[in-house]
Order: C-alpha cells, then sequence, then structure tokens
C-alpha cells in the first residue's frame, strides 16, 4: 500500500522504516530542512537498534523523503500523523501541529484516503482532525479519521514495532478497520515472521500479536492509560524502596515476591532515581489534563508524578549523606541518557542530578556511552568534563554515581575502578550492580531501597554514618 508518514521523529521515523520493512511503499515527509536533508542523504539521526539496518535497505526502494507533504499525500491510500505534541505551560497536549496536517492533509484530499493519529493525543483528537479536514474543504465521504497509538520504548523500537505485545486500532468505520488489518497483515497473519530476511525477535514474544479494534476514542484512551499504568507501577515501586531502606529490607526481595503474582507482573518494577524521558513525564501531565477537562480529578497520577520528583531528591540526600559538603568535591558520573540504550536525555533524571550537584559546586566528571553529545547541549560545559570512558570520568572521583541503566556499566573492571577513584564510593541510582561485588572490591555501595554495604562488613546498616546520612 502508499503509505505517508507525517513528522520523522522517533515514532515517524520507525514506523515508516518498518512499513516499508513489511511491503509497502512509503513516504517519509518533515518539514525541518536539516532533517530531511540528512535522511535523504542517508544518515540515521537517532540512535535506535536495527533502525541503520531498516532504512539501508529500504531507502531508494520502498521508502523515500520529502520535505512537503502535498504530493506525498495525494499518492498515498493511508497518511500516518506522527508529528510531536509537546506539552503546554499548562500540561496540556499542544496539538497545533496535528491540526497544521489536518489542514494540510485536507488541501491534498483528491480520492478515499485513511488518516491516521499515531501521535500521542488526548481523546476527541481523531473527531477534532475530521472536523478541521472538513471545515478545510476535505469532502467527508473522501476520509476516515482512524487512532493507531504507537507503543515502542526508545532503544527497542524497531523490536517493538515489528514484535508488538499488541495492534491497536481505533476507527469507527468497517473500511478504515479493514485497511489498517491490511497494512498490518504480515504481522497479524505471522506471515513476516516467515521470512527469511525478518528482523529476528526478542525471546518471548507474541507472535502474531493480537489486532484490538476499537472506537477512536478508546484507542486514545488506551495509549495515554497505558504510559500512565506503568509510570504508577515504577512510583509504587519507588515508594515501597523508601519503606524498605526504613526498615532495612532489601526491595529486590520485595519486588521478585510482588512481580511473581501473574496478576501484577514483574516488568517496570525496578526503583531508581524515577521515570524520566520524552513520554511519560508529558504523558502524565498531559493525561491529567484530559481528565480534568472531563470533570475528573485524576490525584492519582499527580502522586505519581510527586513521588518521580522525590526519587531525585531522595537520590542527592544520599549524595550528600555520603560526602557531607559538596562544594569541591569531585564526582564521576556514569550515564546521562534517561535510560539505557539510547542517546535521548530529554527529561532525563540524570540531567536533573547532574545539574543539582553542579549548582552545589561539585566538579563533575561524566561518561555516557551515547548521550554525551546531547546532554552537552543541555548542559553546557561549565564545571562538567564529558569524557570518552567509565574509567576516565572515575578517575580521582570522591564518589562515583551510576545513572543511567546501561548494561555495559555491570561489565567494568572493578578492580580497576577501586584504583581509580580517590575515595571508594559508589551510589547507585539504578540498582544496576551487585552489592556483593562491590563489597568485594572494598566500595562503600549504596542503592535504591537496598541495605548498604560497606567494605569488610556484610551491610553497613545503621552503624556507618555514611549509611545513617543517606537514609534522611
Ligand atoms: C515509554 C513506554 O514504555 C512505551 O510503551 C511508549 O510507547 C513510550 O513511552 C511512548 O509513549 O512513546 P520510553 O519512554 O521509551 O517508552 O521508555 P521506558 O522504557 O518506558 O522507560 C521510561 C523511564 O522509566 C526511563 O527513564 C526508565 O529508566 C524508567 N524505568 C523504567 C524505571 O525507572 N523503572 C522501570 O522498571 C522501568
Amino acid at each position: 500500500m502508499n503509505i505517508a508518514v507525517i513528522g520523522s521523529g522517533y515514532v515517524g521515523l520507525v514506523a515508516g522504516a518498518c512499513f516499508a520493512e513489511l511491503g509497502h511503499d512509503v513516504i517519509l515527509v518533515d518539514n525541518d530542512p536539516a532533517k530531511y536533508a540528512a535522511l535523504a542523504a542517508g544518515a540515521c539521526p537517532i540512535h535506535e537498534a536495527h533502525l541503520p539496518e531498516l532504512l539501508e535497505r529500504h531507502r531508494g526502494k520502498r521508502l523515500s523523503f520529502a520535505d512537503q507533504m502535498l504530493a506525498p499525500v495525494r499518492a498515498s491510500r493511508a497518511v500516518f500523523i506522527a508529528v510531536g505534541t509537546p506539552p503546554t505551560v499548562e500540561g496540556e497536549a499542544d496539538l497545533s501541529y496535528v491540526e497544521l496536517v489536518a489542514r494540510g492533509i485536507a488541501a491534498a484530499v483528491n480520492e478515499y484516503k485513511i488518516v491516521v493519529g499515531k501521535s500521542t493525543v488526548p481523546v476527541y483528537t481523531s473527531e477534532w482532525v475530521r472536523r478541521v479536514m472538513l471545515l478545510n474543504g476535505a469532502p467527508g465521504d473522501l476520509f476516515d479519521v482512524a487512532s493507531n497509538p504507537e507503543f515502542l520504548r526508545e532503544g527497542s523500537a524497531v523490536l517493538d514495532f515489528l514484535y508488538p505485545d499488541r495492534i491497536v486500532i481505533g476507527a469507527n468505520t468497517l473500511t478504515a478497520t479493514n485497511l489498517l488489518r491490511e497494512i498490518y497483515r504480515p504481522l497479524v497473519d505471522g506471515s513476516y515472521y516467515r521470512r527469511p530476511d525478518a528482523i529476528a525477535g526478542p525471546a518471548g514474544a507474541r507472535i502474531p500479536p493480537p489486532f484490538i479494534a476499537t472506537s477512536t476514542k478508546a484507542a486514545e484512551l488506551i495509549k495515554y492509560a497505558s504510559n500512565a499504568f506503568l509510570a504508577m507501577k515504577i512510583s509504587f515501586i519507588n515508594a515501597v524502596s523508601t519503606i524498605c531502606e526504613s526498615v532495612g529490607a532489601d526491595v529486590d526481595q520485595v519486588r521478585k515476591g510482588i512481580g511473581a503474582d501473574t496478576r501484577i507482573g514483574s516488568g517496570f518494577l525496578h526503583p531508581g532515581i524515577g521515570y524520566g524521558g520524552s513520554c511519560f513525564p508529558k504523558d502524565l501531565s498531559a493525561y491529567r489534563a484530559v481528565a480534568r477537562e472531563c470533570g475528573y480529578d485524576f490525584r492519582l497520577l499527580e502522586e505519581v508524578m510527586r513521588i518521580n520528583d522525590e526519587q531525585r531528591q531522595r537520590f542527592l540526600r544520599k549524595v550528600r549523606g555520603a560526602l557531607w559538603t559538596l562544594k569541591g568535591k569531585r564526582v564521576g558520573v556514569l550515564g546521562l541518557a534517561f535510560k539505557g540504550g539510547t542517546d535521548d536525555v530529554r527529561e532525563s533524571p540524570a540531567i536533573a542530578i547532574v545539574e543539582a550537584l553542579r549548582t552545589e559546586g561539585c566538579e563533575i566528571r561524566a561518561f555516557d556511552p551515547a548521550a554525551a553529545g546531547r546532554a552537552r547541549d543541555v548542559l553546557g560545559d561549565k564545571g562538567i568534563a564529558y569524557v570518552g570512558s567509565a574509567y576516565e570520568a572515575v578517575q580521582g572521583a570522591d564518589a562515583v554515581l551510576l545513572l543511567t541503566e546501561w548494561p555495559e556499566f555491570r561489565e567494568l573492571d572493578f578492580a580497576r575502578v577501586r584504583q581509580a577513584v580517590h575515595y571508594p564510593i559508589v551510589i547507585d541510582g539504578r540498582n544496576l550492580l551487585d552489592p556483593e561485588t562491590m563489597r568485594r572490591h572494598g566500595f562503600t555501595y549504596l542503592s535504591m531501597g537496598r541495605p548498604e554495604v560497606a567494605p569488610g562488613g556484610e551491610s553497613a546498616g545503621t552503624t556507618a554514618p555514611v549509611a545513617a546520612e543517606a537514609r534522611r
């Protein structure tokens, strides 16, 4: 099928490349001249596993690029809207880009098309898109508007697209539902997974994925409610981890016990410095705003956000507890991205923590396997050295702070790290490292909701001043 995807951010670019992978002819449209030029020249603007391979495979064949939408929309049966919906100052989703695109599509409609929302949007957006298109002269019988929310995670976006837990289609007509089923047919009938050149899937992938057809409003709500629920799980375990610290229990044991209940599940129960990224923080505020507008005060979401903010403060208290005064102290920072596997630093808790430490006078040496460039764009160079390896970051450090769950940090040579640091203190904001390994290597090791360990002792427990301070 001929498909146009408007907007080539994370969602648009991944969706466009994956639609081409499923056998469709795709034109990716972006009106940002720099982005368009980079894509047309063969670059892959984001750090995303498998994406360079897919772009390479389909560029110039099933995948082409454009900086104007008129011709691509005319040439396509399906038009996906994947433009940004940034938060307004009130925390609502700013839908002005969506509206702009809807007007552009209306001007181009020449024969029947399905217009599909892929951006994360509030309930009623599909109806608004339809209304805007009608107001701008698109004949009502020549288009349907549908919602097809995306559940991809940065870092595993391509696999999430090709091996989804579910495909959700919100459409109010049979024609629209059938067209969308046709677009996803290679996944839904399993034929993609039998192809010898298919991208290999993750263990335990649901093959074929269920195809869930709903109304447009239900699909829009599924997206927000899913993200809110996942964020709630993270805040829940973070709150539990605070109690674990108070009573000296290990949150790892607690979360294993909770997660073994299949009704709860073990996913998204990893405590840490809180969730970040371009989705959860923005979507929670937007969902709360949507609920308020519908007459419901969704206070649970406010508490989820409050707990999330508190995690950063909790971590900073641990650093202060371990180092006493911060002015002039050197900290080695491991990780700046909002999570492992991505170069994205938007709403990254690591960035907020580094900023706070800099304000308190720390000298920072930071390493991230992918996100240093983007972090520097946000933080600048004052007081921060961006170095090329974890070992350089920890050199002479008064404390090592682990802020992003990059798996390679687990594989570090901790004997070498121990030699490099000034004080052997590691504060792990992601519970990535094994406490016993750290103790064996002679570190005082603090993490989130797990008993502190100190060299020579099983657990620093309540006796070490560092530990006692950290618990405040
Ligand atoms: C999230 C959702 O997981 C996707 O399903 C959704 O499609 C996407 O938002 C979106 O709306 O576009 P993403 O933001 O890429 O995906 O990242 P996640 O893997 O969900 O992680 C979000 C944050 O939560 C990260 O900062 C991560 O470190 C943190 N996290 C995650 C935890 O602190 N604990 C956990 O157990 C899991």
